[in-house]
């Protein structure tokens, strides 16, 4: 029986192949690299020691899909494969409800006719909009997304939902990611993103690489301690193992099952800044800017009902988020290019 994860090549399901090895699952990995390198999997397989099986494919293509499936003895799916550039989604919504929900109704499709009835699908914590409460509970009720990247793993939890309620059999666990960050201890694998990052850390380890001048602080006057934006930043390889806990979990056959997966914890830019300075000695020169549109003051969650009924909590603080970032961006400057 093989574990079928799509959008394995990228960041997070680079992480979650080496944990899923590591543990001793068959692996197969769908990707149609148009964000990511094929070199990542060569660099899982290093870390593990096995070697990783690959299909070059897009998850919008049905004939692809039904002979991936005819082929391999496939029990779950983890599914990363999507589009997830905030910015770029408000510019291309066709585009991005196209690739995540045409791509992840396709895949559904193939999975029900070949009776595989299990997904774990990569949602986020901005499902909640501005949310209602803090800490953020998995009870606490879905907002207003602020742009057409939110709304596809918006709608996507109601569909994968309804289908579950439709037919028992799925088993659908949504896992709310707060913040990834971080990279596998060995330096290897990462976060690559394309031009400049939109998001944190990246752009802190570029500055401190030396690609980019300095950080532009998005706003110092919100209602938080030191008035810049407050997270739950988590290490993408304890996200990883959330995963396979998670697929111990579809063992138990729950059904939908909705968990947080965070720290608990909320660190402001700023506290952000310092600890990389103080986890790596690079200092990290910064500007404040205006509050950018769409972003919301705090955002960090309730991590206990993924510890009670998963026996899943975060391992890594955040010097090792740090420390495990820089690792990656100073040993690979430029990404997978090298
Ligand atoms: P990523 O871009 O590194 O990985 C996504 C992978 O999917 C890429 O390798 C890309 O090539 C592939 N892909 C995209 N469209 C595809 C298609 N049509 N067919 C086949 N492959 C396709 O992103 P990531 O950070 O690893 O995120 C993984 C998942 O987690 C995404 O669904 C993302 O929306 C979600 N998520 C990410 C974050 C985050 O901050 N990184 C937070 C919450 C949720
Ligand atoms: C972003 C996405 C969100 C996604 C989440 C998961 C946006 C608007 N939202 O959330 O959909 O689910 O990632 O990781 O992109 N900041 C700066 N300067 C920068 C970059 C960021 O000050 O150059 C600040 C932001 O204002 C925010 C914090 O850093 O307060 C974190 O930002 P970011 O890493 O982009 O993540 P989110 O906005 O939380």
């Amino acid at each position: 029986m093989a574990i079928l994860v799509t959008g394995g090549a990228g960041y997070i399901g680079s992480h979650t192949v080496v944990e899923l090895q590591n543990s001793g699952y068959d692996v197969v990995v769908l990707d149609n690299l148009s964000n990511s390198s094929e070199k990542a999997l060569d660099r899982v397989s290093k870390i593990t020691g096995k070697p990783v099986k690959f299909y070059k494919a897009d998850i919008l293509d049905r004939e692809a899909l039904d002979q991936i499936f005819d082929k391999e003895d496939i029990d779950s799916c983890i599914h990363f494969a999507g589009l997830k550039a905030v910015g770029e989604s408000v510019v291309k919504p066709w585009e991005y409800y196209e690739n995540n929900i045409a791509g992840t109704l396709t895949l559904v499709d193939v999975m029900r006719k070949h009776g595989v009835k299990n997904i774990i699908f990569s949602s986020s914590a901005t499902v909640y909009g501005d949310p209602a409460q803090i800490p953020i509970t998995e009870e606490c009720p879905k907002g207003q997304c602020t742009n057409p990247y939110g709304w596809t793993k918006s709608m996507l939890e109601q569909v994968l939902t309804d289908i579950q309620k439709a037919d028992p059999e799925w088993n659908v666990m949504l896992l709310r990611y707060f913040n990834p960050i971080g990279a596998h201890k060995s330096g290897t694998i990462g976060e690559n993103p394309n031009g400049i990052p939109n998001n944190l850390m990246p752009y802190i380890t570029q500055v401190a690489v030396g690609k980019l001048k300095e950080l532009g602080v998005f706003g110092n006057d919100y209602d938080t301690p030191d008035g810049t934006g407050v997270r739950d930043y988590i290490h993408v390889v304890d996200l990883a193992k959330g995963h396979v806990k998670a697929l111990k979990k579809i063992g138990e056959n729950p059904g939908l099952a909705i968990y947080n997966l965070g720290t608990g914890k909320g660190y402001s830019v700023l506290d952000i800044v310092k600890n990389f300075e103080a986890a790596t000695g690079v200092k990290i020169p910064y500007v404040i800017k205006p509050r950018r549109a769409g972003d919301i003051a705090t955002c960090y969650c309730d991590a206990s009902k993924a510890a009670k009924e998963l026996g899943w909590t975060a391992e890594n603080g955040i010097r090792e988020m740090c420390e495990d970032s820089w690792r990656w961006q100073s040993n690979n400057p430029n990404g997978y290019e090298d």
